[in-house]
């Protein structure tokens, strides 16, 4: 059988984890493919470049378009990233007849449902198991594996940059923007790696996971993004002390006014395996109606991980080239026909408990004060500790934790505690999800 040729658009980490993956194991995936895959062409911006694979036997270009417009190429694999140039070598690619595995969610997430309209009419395979959760395989569980289910909610620590962070600050005290460097040299982080550390990444993530779990059209422009780089040793310490850890999470719920679609700084109980999801490493929890809660772990970024996904994506289409169109897994779980039209909640309609920092001057009757709003607000206190002797100039931190209520009214009752003349500067919050 003559091999599968593939046109390798990023020759970078990924691109070349790609190479290296299908050079390593190049028998057991002919085995599992049925046919050999051969990268036969590959672009890449600067061709003198030190690379981490070996090209040799690949036709090499800097023009990008030379191989989607290719005759020989039968699977155009995007690992550019951005939404520029790799959408219009996708469409190309795709109106050319060609198929397309991408590890991209930010073309994925804003461009997707454009992709997929043209894919379904060309009848041609669009692959993006490595856009989320580096090489966990997420995807295919969800489309598949839980294919019986009604997928109620998921959860999930889906940007591996911003868990080494946070990880690495906690565990040894080290500086955020030493982290950061390490994770680039790593391989791990976003070109712009401000995507990664203001959970534009994981939104991007969240919006492709929320979408196959519940059969929405991609809508990333209306996901809640908060990042990490407010959150201060202090928080982390405090958060242990009430038995939680910090993490950067991304959570989809259904509720039964809409879709909840929202990335930010998250209080988890400790004892939550998902708590305990550390460096690079992703996990994705998702609860399924029929099979209760099930967990996803794996490495979240770099070279071989990500392209062990990558590689599945191409061992999927390789297996079905020649099956008709109408008997392969939808794009998006759902058939096209079959989306809902199902709204995204506003962050004000959202319901969940909360973690307060304030600094307060420690005199008489203010936290009455502070607990007399949260009442008015109908907002119930959970547990509070006040720390003697560790804040600035005559204050003292004071830290709330609340029961759940919808961000609209907490938003109300941070307000009115701000204008206290006891309460100097913001409050922090930090929201709080039991995930049980
Ligand atoms: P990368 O290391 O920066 O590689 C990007 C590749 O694209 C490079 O080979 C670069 O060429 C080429 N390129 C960039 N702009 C180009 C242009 N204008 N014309 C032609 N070629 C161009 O990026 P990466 O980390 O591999 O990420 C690739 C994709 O995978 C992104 O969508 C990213 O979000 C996604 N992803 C990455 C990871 C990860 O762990 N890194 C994990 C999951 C998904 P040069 O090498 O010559 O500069
Ligand atoms: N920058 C991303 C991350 C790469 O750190 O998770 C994997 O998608």
């Amino acid at each position: 059988m003559n091999p599968v040729k593939i046109g390798l658009l990023g020759l970078g980490t990924v691109g070349g984890g790609t190479v290296n993956v299908l050079k390593r194991n190049a028998a057991e995936i002919s085995r599992r493919a049925g046919c050999n895959i051969e990268v036969a062409y590959a672009s890449a911006r600067d061709l003198n470049k030190p690379r981490i694979c070996d090209t040799t036997g690949i036709e090499l270009t800097t023009n990008a378009a030379e191989i989607v417009e290719n005759p020989d190429v039968q699977i155009v694999v995007e690992l550019i990233g951005g939404d520029t140039l790799a959408h219009e070598m996708v469409m190309r690619a795709i109106a050319n007849g060609k198929h397309v595995v991408t590890a991209n969610k930010a073309l994925i997430a804003k461009h997707g449902n454009e992709i997929f309209a043209a894919a379904q009419k060309q009848g041609v395979m669009v692959a993006f198991e490595a856009a989320v959760a580096g090489g966990i395989p997420i995807i295919k569980a969800i489309r598949e594996g839980l294919a019986g289910n009604h997928i109620e909610w998921l959860a999930g620590i889906i940007n591996g940059t911003g868990n080494f962070i946070l990880t690495e600050m906690r565990d040894k005290g080290r500086d955020f923007d030493d982290v950061l460097a390490e994770a680039q040299r790593l391989g791990y982080a976003e070109a712009d790696p401000t995507f990664d550390v203001e959970g534009i990444d994981a939104a991007h993530k969240l919006t492709i996971l929320a979408s196959i779990a519940f059969g929405i059209p991609l809508q990333f422009d209306k996901a809640f993004t908060e990042g990490i780089t407010r959150i201060t040793r202090e928080d982390v310490e405090y958060a242990e002390e009430f038995g939680y850890r910090i993490k950067h999470l991304g959570v989809s719920r259904r509720t039964d006014s809409g879709i909840e679609l929202r990335v930010h700084p998250t209080l988890i109980p400790e004892k939550r395996l998902i708590a305990n999801v550390d460096g690079v490493m992703n996990a994705v929890l998702v609860q399924g109606d029929a099979v209760g809660p099930t967990l996803y772990y794996g490495a979240g970024a770099g070279a071989d991980a990500t392209a062990s996904a990558v590689v599945a994506d191409i061992v999927d289409i390789a297996r079905v080239l020649s099956a008709e169109p109408s008997h392969r897994v939808p794009y998006l779980a759902f058939q096209p026909d079959q989306m809902a039209d199902t709204p995204i909640l506003s962050m004000d309609e959202v319901v969940t408990a909360y973690y307060l920092r304030m600094a307060v001057i420690d005199t008489p009757g203010v936290l009455a004060e502070i607990t007399r709003i949260l009442g008015e607000s109908g907002i119930s206190i959970e547990a509070v500790i006040q720390k003697a002797g560790r804040g600035e100039g005559d204050t003292v931190p004071l830290i709330l934790m609340t029961h759940e209520v919808k961000e609209g009214q907490m938003n109300k009752a941070i307000a009115a505690i701000e204008s206290l003349d006891a309460v100097q500067g913001e409050i922090t919050r930090i929201r709080v999800e039991s995930l049980g």
